[in-house]
């Protein structure tokens, strides 16, 4: 698949085979989306890996579509509200670095913003200053959906004199 393949196939997960993922590839996608761009090289991403005891804490209804993998990604706070925006986007283009690597060996992500809540964030023992970006089944996929089409760029743009 080409890079345009690779971002338009994509799907969030929702239905995934039990079969493992190979952990020294999920590192190899972990250590390339570190790439991402962040300003002033702060790489303020981290990623916890949750196990099956905290896995059962959080109490998903769907236990994340019984993926194999389950990890948390967290963006540090900056020393100031704006450095904290740039962390939280900074993360974001990490996260997005890591489930297009996975999904061009055939690995889906199911994305959940559960681990924002007050209350799984205390189960998961994220400290204050930190904001999470999501937490994430990892997993081969049972099932693929169809695209949901998007709006045409074109339709969102301004051209500024
Ligand atoms: C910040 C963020 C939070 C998300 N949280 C959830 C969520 O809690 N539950 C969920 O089912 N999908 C969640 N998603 C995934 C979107 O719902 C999904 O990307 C969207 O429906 C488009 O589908 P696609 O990714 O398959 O193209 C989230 C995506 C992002 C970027």
């Amino acid at each position: 698949m080409n890079m345009i393949e690779i971002i338009s196939t994509r799907r969030n997960i929702k239905n995934f085979k039990p079969d493992p993922v190979n952990v020294e590839q999920m590192n190899t996608w972990l250590q390339a989306a570190t790439m991402a761009p962040n300003h002033k090289l702060t790489e303020p991403w981290e990623v916890y890996w949750v196990g099956e005891e905290t896995r059962a804490k959080l109490n998903h209804k769907t236990n994340f579509f019984n993926a194999p993998i389950v990890i948390v990604v967290i963006s540090k706070h900056g020393a100031n509200e704006l450095e904290t925006k740039e962390n939280a986007i900074a993360t974001a283009c990490f996260v997005q670095n890591f489930i297009l690597s996975a999904w061009a060996e055939g690995v889906g992500t199911f994305w959940s913003s559960m681990a924002m809540a007050p209350k799984m964030r205390e189960i998961l023992g994220v400290p204050s200053d930190y904001e999470v970006i999501g937490i994430f089944g990892v997993g081969y996929p049972e099932e693929v959906n169809a695209p949901r089409e998007r709006i045409a760029i074109q339709q969102k743009m301004k051209h500024l004199s």
